[in-house]
């Protein structure tokens, strides 16, 4: 709701009531605030303009939306009286939020905390936030999709203790370095969710930096993708545009875009033309000063509110990446930082352990947490005490195995374990899904084959059946939940859930067959994408350009069932590298 001096306006995003509600609905709203804020500057601007000024209040909740007394549609419920009390409280030129509506929102703002407020006729005192300008953080659509197929988190009290108390730390001005190290599957990313849920009561800026196994050789792939983020890049802004952002970004982080923006705009592949005069000094000394530059920025970044940056799989991190994080780490301890990092064990980090560092070791689950979780995957039905025992003794309490064991006794039918038929290992499981999915199999490997991501199209293109098959075996593979899919056939893109459903897919297939298919992946790349070789954002495996910073496709669809990294393929797939 906004209003200015005597105008009254109440917007309201109305979600479906239901299982598919979307939480991006308090995103736009407070987007939508700060740019009817912007124009309203703007406006203000012209001459002879009457100066105008807004409030903007808002809350989130369910509503409930009937006739009302005159035939027009009303909507029933408490969050549009709230959002008009919040406005009404709210100051000149800003605008102010609910608790409910910042739990939603929360790391992708910028916020001030105003502390619990009185509202006229709502009983209890509700805590507000003023939203100040996005943080720069890319759309929560993926860890929400995750948290929707997942199992109810269970254990990890000391972890996620230890990862609260580093927070408190950072938060009294003390920097922290975490590293979460654990094998496959052991439940690091999903520690790292079940910690930013914990976060969402206080402000915060949440950064990721996305690592992947076959960007190992691209300099700071995962810087550059944490920067974009950060920009708020979007696919349609020009050059100019994405300039100015970047300035204002800098800017803000307290740097001289003078001197910063030379330097990290080859890093972002950005043409700065005329606007900044050629860079002078021999590459080692760039690179110094680029790094010393980015250093800079963080620390920037986390002096306007505490600053999360999570940098998943640091085992498959770049050199340049790593000597970022190398400096930041040694540096890090007098801000707002917590540097949070998981690594499979096999990673040995380049820095010594100092007194701000935390190493944070994933064991397997306690028995009795398995048992929680099987019960919760087979929420439907009831398993024998049997073969939860022996769901139990085969998983070993690795949480992937558990998933994936306990989905493929429900699978079988008789939802027991007999003889054979489940075997020992995930990977035999994992074959043993694969053999029941029927014609899907052959889609599902020919998938693999492409990449961890791929789109409806490339795959079609490679395993050209009829249709109607294709589309009833990808909605077989993503009601299994094997494939993550994103948009609605054909212009749709799909990822495997858990690269071990890739590799046993993968594995699974002739070695004939693999070579064939992966020439016939390339000649259709080579054929029907030529882009790919040229334009570094985009990516081979989905066939099309970079999703939005905010979440959103170039073709206006949501991502919101899509993990975040397969929007974001700068380079030839795995696959075009077995190539
Ligand atoms: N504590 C937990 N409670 C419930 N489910 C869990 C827990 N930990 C992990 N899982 C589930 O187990 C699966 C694997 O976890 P996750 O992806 O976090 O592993 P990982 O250690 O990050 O693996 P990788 O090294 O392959 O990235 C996920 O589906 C996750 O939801
Ligand atoms: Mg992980």
């Amino acid at each position: 709701m906004a209003t200015s001096r005597n105008i009254s306006a109440t917007v309201s995003w109305l979600t479906s009531v239901g299982r598919r509600r979307t939480t991006t609905r308090p995103e736009r709203a407070a987007r939508a605030g700060l740019a009817l804020l912007d124009a309203i500057v703007q406006l203000n601007q012209q001459p002879g303009h009457a100066q105008l000024s807004a409030r903007v209040g808002i809350d989130s909740g369910l509503v409930v939306i009937g006739q009302g007394a005159g035939n027009e549609a009303e909507v029933f419920g408490d969050a549009p009286n709230i959002a008009a009390r919040v406005q009404a409280i709210a100051a000149p030129d800003t605008i102010a939020i609910t608790d409910a509506t910042h739990r939603l929102v929360s790391g992708l703002f910028v916020v001030e905390d105003c502390g619990a407020q009185e509202l006229k006729g709502i009983d209890r005192p509700l805590r507000l936030y003023r939203v100040v300008r996005p943080s720069g953080m890319r759309g929560r659509f993926p860890a929400m999709a995750a948290m929707r197929g997942m199992t109810p988190f269970v254990g990890r009290e000391d972890e996620l203790r230890s990862l609260l108390n580093r927070w408190e730390r950072v938060r009294d001005g003390e920097g922290q370095v975490v590293t979460i190290i654990g094998e496959a599957g052991i439940g690091k990313s999903r520690l790292v969710q079940r910690f930013r849920e914990e976060l969402a009561a206080t402000p915060y800026t949440w950064l990721e930096c996305a690592t992947a196994p076959f960007f190992q050789n691209t300099p700071f792939y995962a810087v550059a993708d944490m920067l974009q983020q950060s920009f708020q890049w979007e696919v349609s802004h020009t050059v100019e545009q994405r300039l100015d952002a970047l300035e204002a970004s800098l800017g803000l982080a307290g740097l001289d875009p003078d001197e910063a923006v030379p330097l990290i705009a080859p890093l972002l592949e950005l043409a700065v033309g005329t606007r900044y005069p050629p860079l002078s000094m021999a590459p080692d000394q760039q690179r110094k000063r680029l790094l010393a530059t980015l250093v800079g920025w963080t620390f920037g970044v986390a002096k306007t509110q505490p600053l999360v940056i999570a940098t998943e799989d640091l085992h498959w991190a770049d050199p340049s990446t790593l000597e970022l994080i190398q400096l930041l780490v040694e540096q890090g301890a007098p801000a707002r930082l917590l540097l949070l990092y998981t690594s499979r064990p096999e990673f040995h980090a380049p820095w010594p352990m100092r007194a701000h560092h935390t190493q944070i070791n994933l064991n397997r689950l306690t028995t009795r947490n398995v048992r929680t979780m099987v019960a919760q995957v087979a929420a439907k039905i009831a398993l024998s005490d049997e073969t939860v025992a022996t769901v139990v003794e085969r998983t070993g309490g690795v949480p992937l195995f558990v998933e994936e064991l306990t989905r493929a006794v429900l699978e079988s039918g008789d939802a027991k374990l007999t003889g054979r038929e489940i075997p020992a290992t995930l990977h035999d499981s994992l074959m043993a899904r694969l053999d029941r999915l029927g014609p899907a199999k052959e889609v599902i490997q020919a998938g693999a084959v492409i990449g961890s991501e791929f789109s409806y199209e490339l795959l079609r293109a490679v395993h050209p059946i009829g249709e109607a098959a294709l589309q009833a075996a990808l909605r077989k593979l993503a009601d299994a939940e094997l494939l993550y899919v994103r948009g609605i056939a054909p212009d749709a893109t799909y990822q495997f859930k858990h690269a071990l459903i890739r590799d046993a897919a993968y594995e699974a297939l002739l070695k004939s067959r693999r070579k064939d298919l992966h020439l016939l992946v390339a000649r259709t790349i080579e054929e029907k994408f030529p882009a790919v070789k040229e334009i570094p954002r985009f990516s081979p495996a989905t066939g099309r350009r970079r999703a939005k910073p905010n979440g959103r496709s170039p073709n206006g669809q949501g991502q919101d069932r899509l993990p975040r990294r397969a929007m974001h393929s700068r380079r030839p797939s795995k696959a075009m590298a077995r190539l």
